[in-house]
């Protein structure tokens, strides 16, 4: 599948989007080896910090279907945004666990503006299992 097919199913995940408090609708979508694709969106609650980001839902998607870390293929996640939408802080860390390191990111817009990365670029010296030795 091709990074743009990636970013569509993206797009199609945000418009599940549950952000009554933001207003800020956000989609993802996790490739896998075999093909398969595994979406996110952002789900809020009115208890603030309970929300819960696109990123993160599309990985705990793939993870609860089995899906292991060496079969992740690449990460799409778009907004509304004028740039292309970057992951939060909370979420570079969960990707740097749960992600292979080198696997491509591609943050994107609406507008069709593509960011290729990965989780080694956005959360450089991270925090990992390392440390718990
Ligand atoms: N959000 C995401 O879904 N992903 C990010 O990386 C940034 C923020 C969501 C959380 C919240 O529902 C809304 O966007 C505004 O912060």
């Amino acid at each position: 599948m091709k990074s743009n097919e990636l970013i569509k199913k993206a797009e199609e995940a945000r418009k599940l989007s549950y952000s009554p408090y933001s207003h800020f609708a956000v989609g993802a979508a996790l490739l896998c080896k075999d093909g398969r694709v595994f979406i996110g969106t952002n789900v809020e609650n009115s208890s603030y910090p309970l929300c819960m980001c696109a990123e993160r839902n599309a990985l705990y998607n793939a993870m609860m279907n089995g899906v292991k870390k060496e079969d992740m293929v690449a990460l799409a996640l778009t907004a509304d945004t004028d740039e292309p939408c970057s992951p939060c802080g909370a979420c570079r860390q969960v990707i740097s666990e749960l992600f292979p390191k080198n696997a491509p990111i591609y943050m994107a817009n609406l507008k069709g503006d593509v960011k290729e990365t990965t989780i080694e670029e956005l959360l450089p010296f991270a925090f990992s299992e390392d440390a718990l030795k």
